[in-house]
């Protein structure tokens, strides 16, 4: 059982209306976090401390703009950041259009980088903050179809490695969690036509409480030396990949 850090108050999850970031926010929740999620729909799940704004992220300016805009208005900053919000449009490369391309860049990357440039200074400020983003293991090794949405995943694991070094001595981490074949809306067509037996060495796909948990690992009590790095969740597939 992880306690988390006593200055982790408030969270923002990007994409906390669903699938894996509805499971860490309702763990957040558990343990006592306000947790402001942004989304395009509200969630199912009503909690007193669990705060909704409807942002469109594929607008990587009004998206980014209306999160920002709910804490100024509220004179509130988040001291952890978890960025979960992601969508897929699976195509083969030349069939990617200009729409795809740019959906899936600003969905996955783009809008993400704006809020973490935003969270930071005032994270900074406090000298504390804990900044995870959800990769996939696609960014190493993307199936076809799954080209831009991988690029989208590296750039901003990549980003996310810049600012763990330009952070650090600010005491704010950033951390990454890959996770591979997880059950979630995201991923149900997919994983209903293959048989994991055969392609994951745990021999199933993951749930996402499990990678709840997993993302706890970064925002607890003694996490402070843990920046810049990745906890791969995938039931051991990157290593069967051939
Ligand atoms: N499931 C997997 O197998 C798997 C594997 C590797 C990585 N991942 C990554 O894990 C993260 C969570 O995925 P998931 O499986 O939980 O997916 P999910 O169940 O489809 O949830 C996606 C979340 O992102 C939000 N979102 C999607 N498009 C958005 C937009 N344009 N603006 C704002 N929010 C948007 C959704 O809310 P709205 O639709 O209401 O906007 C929802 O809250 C994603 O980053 C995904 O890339 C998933």
């Amino acid at each position: 059982m992880i306690t988390l850090h006593k200055k982790l108050a408030r969270v923002l999850i990007t994409g906390g209306s669903r699938g894996i970031g509805l499971a860490i926010a309702r763990r957040l929740l558990e343990c006592g976090v306000q947790v402001h999620y942004c989304s395009r729909r509200p969630s199912g799940y009503e909690h007193p401390a669990f705060v909704h704004v409807a942002a469109d992220l594929a607008d990587t300016d009004l998206g980014p703009k209306t999160v920002i805009e709910h804490f100024e208005e509220r004179g509130i900053a988040p001291d952890g950041l978890i960025c979960a919000a992601g969508t897929i449009c699976e195509a083969l490369v030349f069939k990617q259009v200009d729409q795809t391309i740019e959906r899936q860049l600003a969905v996955n990357m783009t809008s993400h980088i704006k809020l973490i440039q935003w969270a930071a200074v005032p994270m900074m400020r406090a000298r504390f903050g804990r900044i995870v983003a959800v990769s996939s293991t696609a960014a190493r090794f993307p199936a076809p179809g799954q080209s831009v949405y991988a690029a989208a995943k590296a750039g901003l694991e990549a980003f996310l490695k810049g600012c763990a070094v330009e952070l650090a001595s600010k005491g704010v981490t950033c951390n990454r969690i890959v996770p591979g074949y997880i059950v979630t809306d995201f991923s149900r067509e997919y994983l209903e036509s293959r048989d994991l037996r055969k392609v994951v060495p745990v021999g199933r796909a993951g749930i996402r409480e499990e990678v709840a948990e997993a993302v706890l690992l970064f925002l607890g009590a003694n996490s402070g030396y843990l920046t810049g790095s990745e906890v791969v969740i995938d039931g051991g597939l990157s290593l069967a990949v051939k």
